[in-house]
């Protein structure tokens, strides 16, 4: 399973990629709202530029027309631009009419398998089942993930499953276990995948041990 960082905010990008471990963004209208004063396609510039793997900015149009313009313009920004589209029969309108000009395509806010399936057979790149706002409603979003992995195994489909809305480091090895392909992490949560009380403990217990060292 990959890491993609699911964030706007360059300086949280910039830090995990530093890390060597991220092979790809997603964006969504709510995360660009929460950076001040940001143009929306010069951040996805940025972003493309730094990060050499797909970089989803999401469309925001209601209806085919205006999402298949909107991906186009995206499309344009960086060749690795994916567009995000909702879940709904004009965004896989557009997910299909995009994806056979050979943009990539994210379908978003996928919550059961056969969305996913639809969204597959729409040409979509990626589908993006969310976890998190399932396991809110009291159901089990890492189910979700290992039924469409299942289905994409036994049919072929070569589209990729983002795990999304992840909001604990517990969801990333589910997510992996499950075969998510790709679980896109808020920042926060990758750092705390670095965490363990006993490597802090065996760092700390190395360097005073070498500072007793015969010299
Ligand atoms: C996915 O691409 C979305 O941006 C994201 O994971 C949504 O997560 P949330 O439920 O924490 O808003």
């Amino acid at each position: 399973m990959k890491f993609f960082i699911d964030t706007a905010n360059f300086d949280e990008i910039k830090e995990a990629h530093a890390w060597g471990i991220i092979s790809g963004v997603t964006t969504n209208p709510s995360l660009v709202a929460k950076e001040k004063n940001i143009s929306f396609h010069e951040r996805l510039k940025e972003i493309a530029t730094l990060v050499d793997g797909s970089v989803s900015g999401e469309v925001i149009s209601l209806d085919a027309e205006g999402m298949i313009k909107e991906g186009l313009e995206l499309a344009k920004i960086a060749p690795n631009i994916t567009v995000k589209l909702p879940m709904t029969p004009a965004g896989l309108t557009a997910c299909s009419t995009l994806s056979k000009q050979n943009i990539k395509t994210n379908v978003t806010l996928i919550f059961s398998a056969n969305q996913a399936l639809l969204a597959a057979r729409a040409g979509a790149t990626y589908v993006s089942p969310f976890i998190g706002r399932l396991d809110d409603l009291g159901q089990d979003g890492v189910e979700l993930i290992r039924e469409i992995a299942e289905i994409f195994a036994i049919h072929e489909i070569p589209a990729q499953i983002i795990a999304a809305s992840i909001r604990h480091p517990q969801h990333v090895t589910q997510a992996a276990l499950a075969g998510a392909h790709i679980s896109t992490t808020p920042y926060k949560v990758l750092a705390q995948l670095f965490k363990h009380p006993l490597t802090d403990k065996g760092i700390e217990g190395f360097m005073s041990d070498w500072a007793k060292k015969d010299q």
